[in-house]
């Protein structure tokens, strides 16, 4: 619980009053992890095997194919490893796995979130508007994106919003302040994270209102030309003030969305000795798909909540991970939700793997 107050208190400050009634409100909830597996309906719908593996949340009707629309994610699902029973859709991020010395790999495990109870996983914001009162439009059904680039290898082309926090001590700290903010980097630290690295995924908020998804999966969405969520100012020690500047999005894509966001916590606490990174002091890590610098952080996300279930939970401002509008499941049934790989192999969670799931090399 009190990790739960840090953040609100870090992320708000003082600033309850002044933004209005329930205008620091939002939606902070866990996913347990469904499955891992190399399986991207997003990107390669039909293939079972794709390039990388991917960690996948929310709802069990999560298969190769999910056509938009006709493919209906509430109808199909029989449950969710979300908190919130009525949110059947699915979210994923790369896996990322620890590089030995002698080239082997392991996949670095994921752990719960400041509080939250969960096994693997992530945790899944929805972001109103900070000042209070503007309306969102909640996404429809057959809605996708993807956020990041999967094939950056530097921090040039960067998206806003995707980026690693090092929890320098192992109480989350630092743990207040925005995503992609203080020292976080689009990069993987280049030091030992006494508390483990938080990934951070931060969507698009503004959407042409016509297209439930585009051929890169990302240009029927655009980021705000100022972002609305309450970014922390540390000089005057509470959120920047709310303007109706905050949010507004370009004329090509005019229609306001919840911000969507992803954290992924991963345990490398376990390598964070001198004998394990890399001769030359290098950091160890990699993601699925062969990046061993970070910057191919990703997340992709298929909309599936239960008829207007999310437009109302956020029409209520309804606050981390109880909403009078929302069924919410024990965090047991949650985790209960799994369903087996499409695309069965070893993974590497214990075993060491001689290359990348796939046969993946670093690239
Ligand atoms: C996905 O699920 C649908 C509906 O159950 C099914 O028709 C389809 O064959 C599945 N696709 C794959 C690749 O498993
Ligand atoms: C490679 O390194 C890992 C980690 O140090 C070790 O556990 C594993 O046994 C090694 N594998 C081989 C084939 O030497
Ligand atoms: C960033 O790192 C420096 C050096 O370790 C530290 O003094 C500072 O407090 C950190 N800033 C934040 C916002 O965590
Ligand atoms: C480890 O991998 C297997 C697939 O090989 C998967 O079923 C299992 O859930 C994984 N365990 C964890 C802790 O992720």
């Amino acid at each position: 619980m009190r990790l739960i107050e840090l953040s609100t208190l870090a992320l708000f400050g003082a600033a309850r009053g002044q933004a209005g009634a329930g205008g620091a409100a939002m939606m902070r909830f866990a996913c347990s992890q469904l499955v891992t597996e190399r399986l991207d309906p997003l990107v390669n719908p039909g293939v079972v095997g794709t390039p990388h593996v991917h960690q996948i949340v929310g709802g069990n009707a999560f298969n190769a194919s999910m056509e938009p629309v006709a493919y209906d994610l509430p109808s199909q699902s029989t449950c969710t490893s979300c908190t919130f029973s009525e949110d059947l859709s699915n979210y994923w991020t790369a896996a990322m796995y620890y590089r030995a010395r002698n080239g082997t790999f392991q996949r670095v495990q994921q752990f719960d979130n400041g509080g939250l109870v969960q096994k693997g996983g992530m945790t899944v914001y929805y972001i109103p508007p900070y000042d209070g009162v503007s309306k969102v439009t909640a996404f429809q059904p057959g809605f996708r994106m993807l956020a990041g680039n999967p094939n950056l290898r530097d921090s040039s082309g960067q998206t806003r919003g995707v980026c690693h926090r090092c929890f320098e001590g192992d109480n989350f700290e630092p743990f207040g302040g925005a995503p992609c903010t203080g020292n976080d980097t689009s990069r993987f630290p280049d030091h030992f994270c006494g508390g483990g690295i938080r990934t951070q995924v931060t969507f698009p908020t503004c959407w042409d209102g016509k297209n439930l998804d585009s051929p890169d999966h990302q240009s029927h969405v655009a980021y705000a030309t100022i972002p609305f969520e309450p970014y922390y100012d540390p000089i005057v020690g509470r959120p920047y003030t709310p303007s109706l500047e905050r949010g507004k999005c370009p004329d090509s894509h005019p229609v306001k969305l919840p911000q969507l966001m992803y954290e992924v916590m991963f345990d490398t606490r376990p390598f964070n000795k001198k004998e394990l990174w890399g001769e030359d002091g290098s950091q160890p890590f990699v993601h699925s798909m062969g990046d061993a610098t970070g910057h191919g952080t990703h997340g992709d996300y298929v909309f599936g909540w239960k008829g207007d279930a999310l437009q109302r939970a956020i029409d209520a401002r309804c606050s981390n991970d109880r909403c009078s509008e929302l069924k919410r499941q024990s965090n047991e049934d949650a985790m209960k939700c799994i369903i087996p790989q499409t695309m069965k192999e070893d993974i590497g969670n214990e075993s060491w793997l001689e290359t990348l799931p796939g046969g993946v090399m670093i690239n």
